[in-house]
């Protein structure tokens, strides 16, 4: 009947218009998007399917009974980015302050569900003022049962948080179980305790921004991946991230078409890596003149920049890329880099990501510091990493691999299938002015030792002779050898020992 259709118009209407006209003023004039606008930009046009318009809160504690927003601060449902089905949850900070109840946590419990039934990516557009004060332990539960579900959504489908402004508290860490996290710089921040707290627990005075902003944890502490300066840029790459992900473990990954020949070869790569091994160079030049179209996405850029790791494609296929950055402290393994290329490692391996290890490393970071820090422990990382991974592993060796470095970086011994050095490739325990030192200490002539030691060491023989690298290679045909093996490994299958889960040490 009329009356029941202008109802449920009425409550649509409701729902759309969020916390009113003034808030959304109050949203735009932060330079924020509303949760409704930021759905527009991330999904594609007319693919959004709402779930829960009609959600309302039972709250009736310190009047909320009377402040009744339908929807109840966030909007679900699901849609596609380019034609591929995710699910989404979009906090709208209008409502309560997007500030997260039993019923808004209902609403996302219900789009996780659904993502891991089917598998389809989660996108999480996070701007709250944390637990809803008014719904007390009631919204403690909400982020608990979201917990349970981010962690059983882990390696079964790529889950994606956003930060479009405040995640405080328990808020901070259903975003800390996923995949990625994006911020926008200047108006997100993730912080346990906010700057109050702070104050009056140590005394410290801190901003917001220098608590827990984008730069923050995209340079320091490692706990966000990627820093947007807007709302727009930020979903925009949340699109492209996308794109290079399989919907699930259960898919393959997915194949763009591109015009970039698979057997291109690149003349400048034999000339790249410095003959003057103490000389740097920059790595992502070798990765992008090596994958499709020049073009990669890289995770963690500003965060232990001595290690790239970056998402590409070769012959359409997405990859994943890691890479010593020897412009960077020589491209060191220290702890940062250690836990970065880990993360990364068992990213791609659970999404069923071939993985293409490039190695220019001098070795693990000696000092005080870094032993004190525990780089045993963060080290063994990505060993474990690599050793437990299936996927296909190719490495290749531009110049040094030098220690337990070598034994790390996808070796032959951690099943790497196909290993390869470039001829400038130098594997030894360790490079030649450290290892005269020890083993000639009492020789007169440490010059013609060095000479000795370099001539036998520094170059790829040693390792190629003992069948560790499967051939050396023109640096220029590194491209189009990839290509062919990634095409052999295309169906490799590898099983681990059963067990109830290994225990990487943490
Ligand atoms: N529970 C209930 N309502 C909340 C809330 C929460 N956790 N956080 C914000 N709100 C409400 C505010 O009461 C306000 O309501 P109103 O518009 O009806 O007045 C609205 O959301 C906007 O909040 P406001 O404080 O005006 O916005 P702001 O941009 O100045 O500050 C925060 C944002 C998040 C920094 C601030 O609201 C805050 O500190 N919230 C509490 C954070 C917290 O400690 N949460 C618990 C963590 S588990």
């Amino acid at each position: 009947n009329t009356n029941m259709v202008q109802r449920i118009d009425a409550k649509r209407r409701a729902a759309k218009a969020g916390g009113g006209d003034k808030r959304i003023q109050m949203q735009h004039a932060k330079g924020k998007l509303t949760a409704r606008e930021r759905l527009d930009l991330l999904l594609d046009a007319n693919s959004f399917r709402e779930y829960d318009v009609f959600a309302e809160h039972v709250c009736t504690d310190f009047g909320m009974e009377k402040e009744q927003i339908t929807g109840d601060g966030v909007v679900t449902g699901r849609g596609t980015i380019n034609g591929r089905l995710v699910y989404v949850y979009s906090q709208d900070f209008t409502a309560h302050g997007g500030s997260l109840g039993a019923r808004h946590a209902q609403k996302i419990c219900k789009v996780l569900d659904q993502a891991i039934l089917v598998g389809a990516p989660v996108i999480g557009l996070n701007d709250s003022g944390g637990a809803r004060i008014q719904e007390g332990v009631a919204s403690l539960a909400g982020y608990a049962e979201i917990f349970q579900r981010n962690v059983m959504a882990s390696g079964v489908v790529p889950q994606i948080s956003l930060i479009m402004g405040p995640s405080a508290g328990g808020a901070v860490y259903s975003p800390a179980l996923t995949d990625a996290i994006f911020m926008v710089r200047d108006t997100s921040y993730l912080f346990v305790t906010g700057p109050e707290v702070v104050k009056a627990m140590t005394n410290e005075d801190v901003s917001q921004e220098e608590l827990g902003g984008a730069a923050v944890h995209t340079m320091k502490s490692g706990v966000a991946h990627r820093a947007f300066d807007s709302d727009v840029a930020a979903l925009a790459a949340a699109r492209d991230f996308i794109d290079f992900l399989p919907l699930s473990n259960r898919h393959d990954v997915p194949v763009r078409t591109t015009q970039d020949p698979p057997t291109r070869a690149d003349p400048a790569l034999d000339v790249l890596v410095p003959t003057d091994s103490t000389r740097a160079y920059d790595i992502k030049h070798v990765i992008t003149r090596i994958v499709d179209d020049r073009e990669m996405f890289e995770i963690s850029p500003d965060f232990a920049p001595n290690i790239v790791v970056a998402l590409a494609r070769m012959d359409g296929h997405t990859i994943g890329v890691v890479a010593n950055q020897p412009l960077v402290s020589s491209g060191v393994l220290d702890i940062n880099s250690s836990v970065k290329a880990a993360r990364f490692v068992r990213f791609c391996d659970a999404f069923g990501i071939p993985i293409v290890t490039l190695v220019d490393v001098p070795g693990f970071m000696p000092g005080t510091a870094q032993e004190h820090e525990g780089i045993i422990r963060h080290g063994a990382k990505l060993l474990y990493a690599y050793a437990e991974a299936t996927v296909p592993k190719i490495t290749v060796i531009t110049r040094k691999a030098y220690g337990g470095a070598y034994d790390v970086m996808s070796s032959k011994h951690l099943r790497g299938d196909c290993n390869y050095a470039w001829p400038t490739g130098e594997i030894a325990v360790m490079g030649a002015k450290g290892a005269v030192e020890i083993i000639f200490r009492k020789s007169l002539n440490k010059a013609q030792a060095e000479q000795e030691y370099i001539s036998k060491f520094a170059n790829p023989f040693p390792a190629a002779e003992r069948g560790f690298l499967d051939d050396i290679i023109t640096p220029s045909s590194t491209r189009a050898r990839i290509i062919e093996d990634l095409r052999v490994l295309q169906f490799k299958q590898q099983v681990n020992p059963k067990k109830k889960h290994g225990n990487i040490p943490l």
